[in-house]
């Protein structure tokens, strides 16, 4: 990755000046990140990754990390307050509308965000987000916000092909992974700006909410399967206060806690993780 000089301009003035650490290869940036948290590695620290050997993905699953092809990386956060588990979706949140926006602001695609925090260029994924939280202790100091964005990839492995999708194969153009990092860098500082900040997390809360509605179309009124409590449908009826998705089922209204939302609109049913 041709990092440096313009990634270090676009940079300035952001709680990421100045530490970005650049690794050809490892095998987790999230697990990079970990480990370093372990030994005092500083706020706003970024790892980045030309290819991941065991790149980690939600749930089970593993992220497919072609070498060169993708943005790999995770951001260090260290607060000064103690984060909890409903931190954790908000800064999903918050990071799926800042690849939206940056990928917006580079490529001019749009980008639906299948609730918590899947990037999907029409009814394929282009991009995941996997927050973790330290568990060293009771009170949870740190927090790795890993993102994969699938750039330049021109094709996916069979088992993928009508799941993911790359920005290259949306536009037909291939893009500087350089630019959508130092664009999505920027529009992370801008979202965590209010969400790290210790008076207006309300209202960062409410215009995350408020922007996720307008860019999303699954948060309201799309027929879904809810890949939990043993799984159940229903059509999604907004989000709640703190960021959980609602679906409206036939025995009434359901909240959302962890994920694994589909489509059951014939287009898109086949969507079924990546
Ligand atoms: C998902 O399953 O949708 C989340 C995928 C997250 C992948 C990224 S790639 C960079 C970072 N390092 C990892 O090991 N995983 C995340």
């Amino acid at each position: 990755m041709e990092t440096t000089a313009e990634l270090a301009g676009a940079l300035t003035g952001t709680f990421f000046a100045g530490k970005l650490r650049h690794f050809p290869e490892i095998d987790s940036t999230n697990l990079q990140a970990m480990r370093e948290a372990a030994s005092g590695a500083e706020h706003g620290t970024v790892y980045i990754a030309d290819a991941q050997s065991a790149g980690r993905g939600r749930g089970a699953h593993t992220w497919h990390s072609a070498p060169g092809a993708g943005l790999y990386c995770s951001l260090l956060l260290r607060p000064h307050t103690t984060l909890s588990a409903p931190d954790a979706l908000w800064f999903s949140l918050a990071t799926g509308l800042a690849v939206a926006s940056a990928v917006k602001s580079v490529t001019a695609l749009h980008a639906d965000i299948r609730w918590p925090n899947d990037l999907l260029l029409g009814k394929r994924k282009f991009c995941g987000i996997l927050t973790e939280l330290s568990a060293s202790s009771a009170h949870v100091r740190h927090a790795v916000i890993g993102i994969g964005i699938n750039i330049n990839q021109a094709g996916f492995p069979p088992e993928l092909q009508s799941l993911a999708t790359s920005l290259r194969i949306a536009s037909g153009q291939e893009w500087s992974r350089t630019a959508i990092l130092a664009a999505l860098l920027r529009a992370m500082q801008a979202e965590f700006s209010g969400l790290l900040g210790a008076d207006n997390t309300q209202s960062a809360h409410e215009d995350i909410l408020r922007r996720l509605r307008l860019q999303s179309t699954w948060i309201e009124g799309k027929r879904v399967h809810v890949d939990e409590a043993g799984g159940y449908t229903g059509v999604t009826a907004g989000l709640n206060s703190l960021g959980f998705l609602q679906v409206q089922t036939a025995t009434g209204l359901r909240t959302v806690l962890s994920g694994g939302v589909r489509s059951l609109d014939a287009e898109q049913a086949d969507a079924a993780g990546h």
